[in-house]
């Protein structure tokens, strides 16, 4: 063979490994408004960026006439990249090559992929459209899962790993994405589940669709599974980008910072407004948010989830930071089982990628109940003061209103290690609030004037920010309007600040 002939055979190979199933495999996906595999990477990559790996590869199996049918490939199509100009690594299970499932070949490939992510600090983003465990492989298909699922564990913390969930993704398959940092999902195209609907009919005899069972709502909005969740492939992908905008690309760096003209001392006379006279009524926390941030861009993770706290991403001066808020227009912003979990997670992702704390405090303290206390509040409400406590980075918290009880302490106080601690002069810092605490102390002993003038009495004494500042809990009680200037001198401030915990094999958070 001469270098022509060469040069054809190699381009023969190449084409045949982009064919991956088929034209009909393919006619097939775009039906069922899915993109194929290659054609997802080059929407998430930037433009001419992507250099595959392993395109040649093919399965090793010879049992139910499998060696009869290869495809170059496998049915996973995996290299690497840039996003916003940032190397990543990536890999896509291509559903017209056997249904996307997992071989041992491919497991190679995304075991190579994740461990060269690992070596070169650059994080793994998984597009995920998979029949699960290749059932001719058997064991071999299990013990590929199960590297991929190590390789998520000693990846966790040390670089970003992302997964988008674009088909289906069930059985045990689904714990490779559990274990990454962000799941992302597509309305009605991408189901997760670790039994689907047929198995749960015969063993519990409920009725439910896969939609209803493990779609991108029930994740988002009931189990919490799923962090961000797209109208179609096109936006959710998109919405990778984005996040991965405001990430380091592994935890020995800092997050990249983007200039910006929005002012650092711009004050906001709107802000003196927004936290009601009355301490009973609600206001919605995300207008604060969003005139204090950059631009108003407000990257939320599970806005569908426990809404009664608010977590996700923005920038001050350009710096990326990780916002956490009681969110007073839903539960009164009451920590409950499900908003701890949902804050303490992402606390220890912003402190393991360099991400500053802002915390944004309005909390009557936590939700009473039985359902409450059956379900564990006490081991879950301690994952997000084990998360705080134990965060190195930034940590700068505002009171705008309530900071009652144990919540107080919770919601990075300065006693957990915050290291700028504000208050408006809203803020009402206390055992608890005025009427619980009247009750308490005096019971059934007054009349209700009595009452109503001791709760008056406390309310004058206690709920208000002056006792926590005298005693130095409170570093400034300031103008609401110019909160964001006041931020940004924290942020600045903290810029460089060293802190360790104690060496340690690793801690033990409640779980
Ligand atoms: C081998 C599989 C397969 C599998 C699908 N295919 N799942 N091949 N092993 N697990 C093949 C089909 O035979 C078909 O091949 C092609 O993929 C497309 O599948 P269809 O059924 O035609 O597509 P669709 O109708 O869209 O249905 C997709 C599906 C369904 C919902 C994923 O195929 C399905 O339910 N598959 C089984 C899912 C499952 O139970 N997997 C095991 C989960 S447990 P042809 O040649 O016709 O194109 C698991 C354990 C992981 O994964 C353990 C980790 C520890």
């Amino acid at each position: 063979m001469d270098i022509r002939q060469k040069l054809q055979l190699l381009e023969d190979f190449n084409r045949q490994a982009e064919q991956g199933g088929g034209e009909e495999k393919i006619e097939k996906q775009h039906t069922s408004g899915k993109k194929t595999a290659r054609e997802r990477i080059l929407q998430l990559l930037d433009p001419g960026t992507f250099n595959e790996i392993d395109k040649l590869v093919t399965h090793r199996n010879y049992d139910f006439g499998m060696e009869k049918k290869k495809i170059l490939g496998d049915g996973v199509v995996a290299g690497y990249g840039k996003v916003n100009g940032k190397l990543v690594y990536v890999f896509a299970q291509d559903f017209t090559v056997f249904g996307g499932t997992l071989s041992r070949a491919n497991a190679d490939k995304i075991v190579k992929i994740q461990n060269l992510a690992l070596k070169m600090g650059a994080p793994v983003i998984g597009l995920n459209d998979s029949g699960g465990a290749r059932i001719q492989e058997g064991v071999e298909s299990l013990a590929g899962y199960a590297d991929i699922f190590y390789n998520n564990v000693m990846s966790s913390g040390v670089i970003p790993q992302i997964s988008a969930i674009l088909g289906p993704c069930a059985g045990g398959a689904v714990y490779s994405p559990a274990l990454t940092d962000f799941i992302f999902m597509v309305k009605e195209s991408s189901h997760m589940f670790v039994t689907g609907p047929d198995v749960i009919k015969a063993v519990t005899h409920e009725d439910v669709t896969k939609e209803e069972l493990g779609g991108a709502m029930t994740h988002s909005a009931k189990s919490g599974v799923a962090h961000f969740v797209g109208k179609d492939e096109d936006q959710t992908l998109m919405m990778v980008r984005e996040l991965l905008s405001f990430l380091p690309s592994n935890n020995l760096e800092d997050p990249p910072v983007k200039s910006t003209i929005d002012p650092s001392d711009r004050e906001d006379p709107t802000l003196n407004e927004i936290v009601p006279a009355d301490p009973n009524k609600p206001y919605d926390m995300k207008e604060i948010i969003s005139r204090v941030i950059d631009n108003k861009h407000f990257l939320e993770v599970q806005p569908h989830y426990a809404p009664n706290i608010i977590v996700g991403f923005a920038r001050f001066a350009g710096q990326p930071v990780g916002i956490v808020a009681n969110q007073p227009a839903h539960l009164a912003g009451v920590l409950d089982i499900n908003s701890s979990i949902k804050a303490a997670r992402f606390v220890r992702f912003c402190d393991a990628f360099n991400l500053p704390l802002v915390t944004f405090v309005d909390v009557p303290g936590f939700l009473p109940g039985t359902g409450q206390e059956f379900g564990g509040i006490i081991k879950h409400g301690a994952k997000l003061l084990y998360a705080f406590s134990e965060a190195t980075v930034p940590k700068v918290t505002l009171i705008t209103r309530k900071a009652y009880g144990g919540a107080y302490d919770v919601m990075s106080s300065k006693h957990i290690g915050a290291d700028v601690n504000l208050a408006y002069p809203t803020a009402e810092i206390a055992v608890m609030g005025p009427e619980g605490a009247i009750n308490i102390l005096y019971r059934d002993k007054l009349t209700d004037e009595e009452k109503a003038t001791a709760v008056e009495e406390y309310r004058e004494t206690f709920a208000n920010p002056y006792k926590a500042a005298a005693l130095g809990y409170i570093d400034e009680i300031i103008n609401p309007k110019v909160t964001r200037s006041k931020i940004i001198a924290a942020l600045e401030m903290t810029r460089n600040k060293r802190k360790t915990n104690p060496v340690r094999k690793h801690g033990n958070i409640p779980l």
